[in-house]
C-alpha cells in the first residue's frame, strides 16, 4: 500500500482509520474521501489530502484514483443496520451500486480493495455460538443482504478479474472518538457515555442478548493487517470472521459497575433493534483469520472498559 483512498473518511470507522493509515503510510499518501454533507474537521482535515467523493459517482472516483495514483481503496461507505431499514433502497445504492463503481475502478487501475462486511451478514438460521467462517448466511435486514452481496461480488471480482479484494466481518465497534449512527450495536458505545456523564443508562437491547463487539484499535489493526497479509496464505478473502469479545447488556453493565459503583441501567427495548440483534450471532469463530493472516485481538472487555472510561472522562471533562 503506497497511495490510499478512504471512501467514507468522516464516518464511524473512516475517521479513525484514515488517521491510523496516515501514521503508517505518511500523511500525504492517504486521501480522506468524504461526501459534501460530512466535511472533515480538525486533525483529519489538517493532516493530509481531503477530497469530496460520493461512492455513487463513478467518474469522480476514477478521477481521484488517477490523480493520486491510488493503489488501495478502503471503501467504508454504508448505512448502518437500523437506519438502513428506514431507507432500504438508498442502503442498496450506497452499498452495492457504490461497490460496483469501486470494483470497476479497481479493476481498471489495479487497486486492492477493502469493503467491510459485518456480523449483520448472518441471519436467524446461522449457528449462533462460535459461528463458523463458512456457514449459512440468510440475513433478514437490508444491511445484511447488502453485506452478503458485498462479500460475493468482491470474491467474484477477485476470481474473475484478479482484483485484490479482502475483507473482515466487523463485530459492533466501540470507540471513544466518533459516535456510530443508526446501528444495532450502538448501545455498547452509548452505555459508556451515560456512565461517564453520571446518567442512568436506558438500554434498548434486552438482557441475555449477546453480540460480538470489538474495540476500535483492534478493528483498525485488523483492517491494516489483512491488507498487508501475504496473499499466498489467504484461503478466504471476503470476508473473514474476526472476534475479540462477546457480551450482553448485563455483562458490559457489570464491567462498568465494578469501576463506577453508582451506575444504573434500566431497560426500554427498541423492538427493531431487538429483532435485529436476535437475528445475529452470539459470537464468531475467528480461527480462519488467526490461521491465514495471524489475527489476534489486543483488547478484552476489561481492558477496553478501563480505556473507554479513562479517555471519555478526559474528553467529556468528567
Ligand atoms: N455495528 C453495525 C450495526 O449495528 C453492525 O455491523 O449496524
Amino acid at each position: 500500500m503506497k497511495n490510499i483512498l478512504v471512501i467514507g473518511a468522516t464516518g464511524q470507522i473512516g475517521s479513525e482509520l484514515t488517521m491510523e493509515l496516515r501514521k503508517h503510510y505518511g500523511n500525504s499518501n492517504v486521501v480522506a474521501g468524504y461526501i459534501q454533507s460530512a466535511e472533515p474537521t480538525g486533525e483529519l482535515k489538517e493532516s493530509g489530502p481531503c477530497e469530496v467523493v460520493d461512492v455513487m459517482d463513478a467518474d469522480r472516483l476514477a478521477e481521484l484514483v488517477r490523480m493520486y495514483n491510488i493503489d488501495t481503496i478502503y471503501n467504508l461507505a454504508a448505512l448502518l443496520s437500523v437506519v438502513a431499514e428506514s431507507k432500504p433502497q438508498l442502503a442498496w445504492k450506497i452499498g452495492i451500486d457504490g461497490l460496483w463503481n469501486v470494483l470497476e475502478v479497481a479493476r481498471e487501475n489495479n487497486c486492492a480493495v477493502f469493503t467491510p462486511s459485518s456480523i449483520g451478514s448472518f441471519g436467524p438460521n446461522t449457528p449462533k455460538v462460535k459461528t463458523p467462517q463458512d456457514t449459512i448466511q440468510r440475513p433478514k435486514t437490508i444491511y445484511g443482504i447488502s453485506k452478503v452481496t458485498t462479500e460475493l461480488l468482491s470474491d467474484y471480482y477477485h476470481l474473475k478479474y484478479g482484483v485484490d479484494t479482502r475483507s473482515v466481518r466487523f463485530p459492533g465497534i466501540i470507540s471513544n472518538i466518533t459516535l456510530p449512527g443508526g446501528g444495532t450495536t450502538d448501545y455498547a458505545v452509548d452505555i459508556y457515555y451515560a456512565a461517564v456523564k453520571g446518567e442512568t443508562f436506558v438500554c434498548p437491547i434486552d438482557q441475555g442478548t449477546r453480540m460480538d463487539m470489538m474495540y476500535m484499535p483492534d478493528a483498525l489493526r485488523a483492517s491494516i493487517m489483512l491488507m498487508e497479509a501475504d496473499p499466498a496464505k489467504l484461503i478466504h478473502r471476503n470476508a473473514f470472521n474476526i472476534a475479540s469479545m462477546s457480551f450482553d447488556p448485563e455483562i458490559i453493565y457489570h464491567a462498568i459497575l465494578r469501576r463506577k459503583p453508582d451506575f444504573k441501567i434500566i431497560y426500554d427495548l427498541n423492538p427493531l433493534k431487538q429483532a435485529i440483534a436476535e437475528s445475529w450471532p452470539d459470537s464468531l469463530d475467528d480461527s480462519c483469520a488467526r490461521a491465514e493472516w495471524g489475527w489476534y485481538p489486543e483488547y478484552d472487555l476489561e481492558r477496553m472498559t478501563d480505556d473507554m472510561l479513562e479517555k471519555l472522562s478526559i474528553r467529556l471533562n468528567k
